[in-house]
C-alpha cells in the first residue's frame, strides 16, 4: 500500500476494531460485518478494507468460517511455562473446564527416545496414553504420553478421560511431581491431526516435549504434545541477569 492516505486509514480501522474487541464491544464468536458492508459504513474502499482485516487475521483476532462469515476468535488460552501444571489443573484455574478423549492407552516396549527420556531400558514396557483434550469442549491438545510401567502397574485400569493423570499418580502411587524440562517447536498438522483438532491441514502446531521428574529425581513422565498454534500462547516470566 503506497497512498499514505489509504495507509493511515487502514490502520484507523485496525485500530479502531482492536479498540472495540478490548472494551468488550465486539465480543468472541460476533459475526463482523461484511467486507462489503464496512467499506459502506467507513466510507473507505473494499482494498483498504481488505488489507485491515487481514491484519487482524494474523494477529488471530478473526478467523473466518466457511460460508459463514467473519467472526472474532476466543481469546488464545495462555499456558505459563515457569510452572508445571497438569492440563486439568491449567484448565480449571482460568475457569475453562477440561475433558480428555481417549484415542490408545497401550503398553508397548519403550522405543529407543523414550527410554532414554525415561531412563528405562530399551524395550521394557512403558504406557503410552494418547488423548486429545478439549477446553470447554473445544479441542485444544494433542497428547502423547509415556509412562515406565514399572513405576506405574496397571495404569491402563483408570478411566483416563474423567481423571487428571497427574492426580492418579500422586493419589494411587504416590508419585508427586516435582519438576520437568520442556521444549517448544513449531510444526504444521497431519490428516489425523487436522481432524482431530478440527483445524486445515498444515495447521501451526506448537510440539511441546516434556520430561517430568518427581521428588525423587526420577523421570516419571515423557510427553509430546501437539499445542493448537491459532488458540495457544506460552507465557514466561524472566529475571534480567544483564
Ligand atoms: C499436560 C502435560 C502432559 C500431561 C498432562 C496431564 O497436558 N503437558 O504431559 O500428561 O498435562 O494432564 P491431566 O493430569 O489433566 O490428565
Amino acid at each position: 500500500m503506497t497512498n499514505p492516505a489509504e495507509r493511515a486509514l487502514y490502520l484507523q480501522i485496525v485500530d479502531s476494531l482492536m479498540a472495540k474487541i478490548e472494551a468488550g464491544e465486539l465480543a468472541p464468536g460476533d459475526k463482523v460485518s461484511s467486507e462489503r458492508d464496512l467499506s459502506k459504513q467507513l466510507q473507505v474502499s473494499r482494498m483498504t478494507v481488505r488489507h485491515a482485516m487481514s491484519a487482524l487475521y494474523v494477529r488471530g483476532l478473526l478467523h473466518r468460517e466457511q460460508g459463514r462469515g467473519t467472526f472474532i476468535t476466543e481469546p488464545k488460552l495462555e499456558e505459563l511455562t515457569n510452572t508445571l501444571f497438569s492440563f486439568t489443573e491449567s484448565m480449571l484455574r482460568k475457569g475453562i473446564t477440561p475433558g480428555a478423549r481417549l484415542l490408545r492407552l497401550q503398553r508397548i516396549p519403550a522405543t529407543r527416545s523414550v527410554s532414554g527420556e525415561l531412563h528405562v531400558p530399551l524395550g521394557q514396557d512403558v504406557y503410552y496414553v494418547n488423548r486429545l483434550r478439549l477446553a470447554n469442549q473445544e479441542p485444544m491438545v494433542i497428547e502423547h504420553s509415556f509412562f515406565p510401567a514399572t513405576l506405574f502397574p496397571g495404569l491402563d485400569k483408570y478411566d483416563l478421560e474423567m481423571q487428571s493423570i497427574y492426580r492418579i499418580l500422586e493419589s494411587e502411587y504416590s508419585v508427586c511431581l516435582a519438576q520437568a524440562s520442556q521444549s517448544y517447536e513449531p510444526t504444521m498438522a497431519n490428516e489425523e491431526e487436522s481432524d482431530l483438532l478440527k483445524i486445515p491441514l498444515g495447521a501451526p502446531l506448537m510440539l511441546v516435549r516434556r520430561t517430568a521428574f518427581d521428588k525423587q529425581g526420577r523421570p516419571v513422565e515423557h510427553a509430546k504434545d501437539l499445542y493448537r498454534g491459532d488458540r495457544s500462547r506460552f507465557v514466561s516470566r524472566m529475571i534480567f541477569r544483564g
